[in-house]
């Protein structure tokens, strides 16, 4: 999978990118993910990029024309299957969209600033608005490395066993168990003994009973949808 991620600030992705899982992902070529600094196509030898909001108020608006020349450039080479816009006022983030998106083979991610990209660049390219979650972020930057993150160690191959994604919290429409490992006693706290008797079937029944009832206890709201206890 390819993702190409449109930014002011390339800096502030490359560590998160470039580390663990997702190092390895791209190390293994399983992931491609390609920064481009939005300056390359400012309007002007002073590396504009953003531009007073018509109608007055405080900010900064990203301009058109950087955007879609960057866009345009990109898209020479490569047709996307989307392109994503990482914005507070876009639909909320989850697993279901990581898993979606992890099923599509280019990406193109485009980071706002200040008060955001101008409305026609959003009408004209954008396919989809996303936000991580109801807080406003100084950039979409951070907002992108999560979705790549997410995103990444979904794809075939990124994870292996002991790094599973299928027990995450979410994967199955429920919160992941809590786990444990050695000491089986550190002062005093014991680990369950169903754990340590060494029974796969119990120790998955065990685990399953465990995840719905952290589920009912912290996110109650995601065992209203139908279907979600049936899976066992
Ligand atoms: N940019 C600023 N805040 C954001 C958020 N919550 N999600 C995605 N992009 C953002």
């Amino acid at each position: 999978m390819k993702i190409d991620i449109i930014t002011v600030l390339p800096e502030l992705l490359e560590s998160p990118l470039n580390h663990s899982i997702m190092k390895r992902a791209q190390d293994k070529g399983l992931l491609n993910v390609k920064t481009y600094n939005l300056r390359q196509w400012a309007v002007n030898k002073y590396g504009q990029v953003d531009d007073y909001q018509y109608g007055g108020g405080a900010g900064m608006v990203m301009m058109c024309e950087p955007l879609a020349n960057a866009i345009d450039t990109l898209q020479k080479d490569t047709k996307y299957d989307e392109i994503i816009y990482l914005t507070p006022d876009g639909i909320t983030f989850n697993q279901k969209i990581a898993n979606a998106l992890s099923l599509k083979e280019n990406l193109l991610l485009i980071c706002g600033h200040y008060k955001g990209i101008d409305e026609r660049i959003r009408q004209q390219y954008v396919t989809m608005e996303i936000s991580i979650g109801d807080y406003v972020l100084s950039g979409g930057e951070l907002a992108a490395a999560v979705l790549v993150d997410a995103v990444g160690r979904l794809l075939p191959g990124v994870l292996n066993d002991e790094t599973s994604a299928l027990f995450d919290s979410f994967q199955d429409d429920l919160l992941a168990p809590p786990v444990y490992t050695r000491p089986a006693d550190f002062r005093g706290l014991k680990v369950p003994e169903v754990l340590l008797n060494g029974n796969p079937k119990i120790i998955d029944e065990w685990r399953y009973e465990q995840s719905v009832e952290r589920t009912r206890n912290r996110r109650p709201d995601m065992l209203d949808k139908p279907d979600v206890l049936d899976k066992a």
